[in-house]
């Protein structure tokens, strides 16, 4: 090969390295097989996408062909344009050791990931249920890594802010509070329990042990403060717990909706409002999103219509919310992202990926069989 040619294939490779060539955008097609590197449909279902250094990372849930439990782990996948995906392993392994927390065969479900400018760590926070134990446990589990595609160290997981009443709650709410006794609302369901709980029942009742964590996710303010957003009490109330200087809980948190059956929580900050789109709480079958909206992450939250408009708005297109991911370098560009789950074959599940938009400042977001990247300003 001749110097020139060096010199053009050089050149070529830089230019294509910094991503500014000037292929024309690939289509984002919501429900379809998402080819990866390998040619392979992208597993990393529940996830989340973390940007760094001009890099986006999606992490997910890796699902095989049979089972909804984790058999391999945490996935992530790294792309600089957020269609061409290059499968980076698994961030987080489970393992062969039926006496860890996270055993093959355990529940790992919506992992996210944010990177901590104070400590340089990468941090991995999920849902897990233990091992044989169906959705009893209701833990969070965390994870670090020193590299953003990992592989990410367990930590260890449980239920959160134990001893610690929300933040949320007046003295006059926690006088209430005293007076709850489980015994009188054991039959779940009735006006009576419904009302106890929105009072805080279940917070009593796991005081002691923990809160119950599940649908999560993870949000990094402006200031580059952390939060954890997960379906608490039985899925039956949200909550919103600070997380500290290391990304772990302060103790300080929030019930957002109580009683009001809220999963798969995903967040995101436009002019200073906080938007938060969650779904109801019917298993893998699709339901109605919901939207609530605050000026300040503790609340108080108020709630908005649904935010999906047109054809199968209904049922979330099919899907449930998931993440909702700030595109760098765009004004106000937001991206919705949801799952549709398939229980039977649960590799096969696919995603929805839906531009957010606007309509006097109120977000909405609309089916499109497909749309590119320069549908944001
Ligand atoms: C959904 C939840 C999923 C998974 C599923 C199990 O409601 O959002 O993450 O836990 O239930 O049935």
């Amino acid at each position: 090969m001749g110097i020139k040619n060096i010199i053009i294939g050089l050149c070529l490779g830089i230019y294509t390295f910094c991503g500014c060539s000037n292929e024309p955008l690939q289509p984002i097609r919501s429900g379809e097989i998402w080819p990866d590197n390998n040619g392979e449909h992208i597993n990393a279902h529940g996830g989340g996408v973390m940007y760094h250094d001009g890099t986006y990372y999606w992490f997910g849930e890796n699902k095989c062909d049979t089972t909804s439990s984790a058999m391999v782990g945490v996935m992530c996948y790294s792309s600089r344009n957020l269609t061409d995906w290059k499968n980076e392993g698994v961030a987080l392994s489970v393992v062969d050791n039926d006496s860890s927390d996270i055993a093959r065969g355990c529940i790992l479900e919506r992992p996210k990931v944010i990177y901590n400018a104070k400590t340089g760590k990468f941090v991995m926070w999920f849902h897990l249920e233990l091992k044989g134990k169906g959705y009893a446990a209701a833990r969070a589990g965390v994870a670090v890594s020193d590299t953003p595609a990992g592989p990410y160290r367990f930590i260890r997981s449980g239920r959160v802010n134990a001893g610690k009443l929300p933040v949320n709650m007046d003295g006059q709410a926690v006088a209430v509070l005293d007076t709850l006794n489980a015994k009188n609302y054991e039959k779940w369901w009735t006006p009576e329990w419904t009302d106890a709980v929105n009072k805080g029942l279940i917070v009593k009742r796991d005081l002691d042990g923990g809160q119950m964590s599940r649908d999560m996710t993870l949000y990094v303010d402006e200031d580059g403060k952390a939060y954890h957003i997960y379906s608490s009490e039985e899925n039956l109330t949200l909550q919103i717990a600070e997380l500290s200087d290391d990304y772990l809980h302060t103790g300080n948190y929030v019930r957002v909706a109580p009683a009001g059956h809220n999963e798969a929580p995903a967040i995101f900050k436009k002019d200073g409002t906080y938007w938060m789109i969650t779904s109801g709480c019917t298993g893998w079958a699709p339901n109605e999103a919901r939207m609530f909206s605050s000026s300040s992450i503790f609340g108080p939250w108020s709630q908005h219509p649904n935010p999906c408009v047109g054809p199968k708005s209904e049922l979330t297109f099919g899907g449930q919310s998931t993440y909702i991911l700030k595109v760098e370098g765009k004004k106000d560009a937001f991206i919705f992202m949801a799952d549709i789950w398939r229980p039977e074959h649960p590799s096969d599940a696919r995603y929805i990926w839906l531009p957010v938009q606007f309509k006097e400042g109120i977000p909405y977001v609309e089916w499109m069989d497909n749309w590119t990247l320069d549908f944001f300003q």
